[in-house]
């Protein structure tokens, strides 16, 4: 098999680690999630990856919390995820390098661009963890910005429904399933994809976006590969 990307950064939602306990890390669901990104990676393939902080915890969880303090737990909780991704890796012979926006020196490098992008020449998967660094910001703008600044050939976001929709799939069985949407469809139909600032950040550097389930985990090797799965979302008119 050939890889249609040379460079790739993958979104990995928090929940995504939990498995099917739906709070924490499941050891298994991690391991295999990373038997999958393996897999891509022996392609030779750069890979960098943005995993949220959802199965720790979710922003505000109540009006009394301040927006910046609950915004710097879901960055500390991406942390936690990105080690675990960083260990089930490297258990697999693959070197990993975590680099954290905010910094803590004794857990992670910090982020340094520059590094990042030599880490990956040097086939080291690098794992950006703590978000951007700033509350405010979803770590879906934190994949955006990072795929921006790494020349990134194509964000992979990994979701916990097959391909972008037009109403809930699981509420409306007639739920229209789109195979490609432009970034403007996105932000005018207001679709759940990313929050605005992560697509508009996307549309701005020409960053094509690949929705996708990992319900299988073999989704990541067929969407490495070119093969029609999911959403694709990007500067051309839609169908
Ligand atoms: P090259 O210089 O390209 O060979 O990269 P390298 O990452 O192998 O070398 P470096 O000497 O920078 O790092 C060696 C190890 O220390 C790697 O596992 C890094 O992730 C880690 N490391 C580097 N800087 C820091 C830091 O500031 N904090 C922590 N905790 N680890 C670091």
């Amino acid at each position: 098999m050939k890889a249609k990307y040379e460079r790739v950064m993958i979104k990995l939602s928090g929940e995504a680690l939990a498995g099917d306990q739906g709070f924490g890390i499941n050891p298994s669901t991690v391991k295999d999630i990373c038997t999958s990104i393996k897999s891509v990676y022996d392609l030779g393939v750069e890979i960098s990856i943005v995993v949220g902080g959802g199965n720790f915890w979710r922003g505000r969880q109540s009006d009394e919390m301040d927006k910046s303090t609950a915004d710097y737990m879901g960055m500390l909780a991406t942390v936690l995820n990105a080690l675990a991704l960083q260990d089930s890796l490297e258990g697999m012979g693959i070197p990993v390098r975590v680099q954290t926006a905010i910094e803590m020196r004794e857990i992670a490098e910090p982020y340094i661009k520059r590094k990042a992008v030599r880490h990956l020449e040097k086939n080291r998967i690098v794992i950006f963890a703590a978000g951007t660094g700033n509350p405010f910001f979803t770590t879906d703008t934190t994949a955006a910005l990072r795929a921006a600044e790494i020349d990134a050939n194509i964000i992979l976001l990994a979701k916990n429904v097959d391909a972008v929709y037009d109403s809930d799939p699981n509420i409306n069985p007639d739920a229209k399933k789109y195979s490609h949407l432009s970034y403007l469809d996105v932000i005018n139909r207001g679709l759940k994809v990313m929050d605005s600032t992560a697509i508009t950040l996307c549309m701005d550097n020409h960053i094509p976006i690949l929705v996708f389930g990992l319900n299988d985990p073999k989704n990541i090797l067929r969407a490495i590969s070119g093969e029609k799965i999911g959403t694709l979302i990007n500067g051309d008119k839609n169908e």
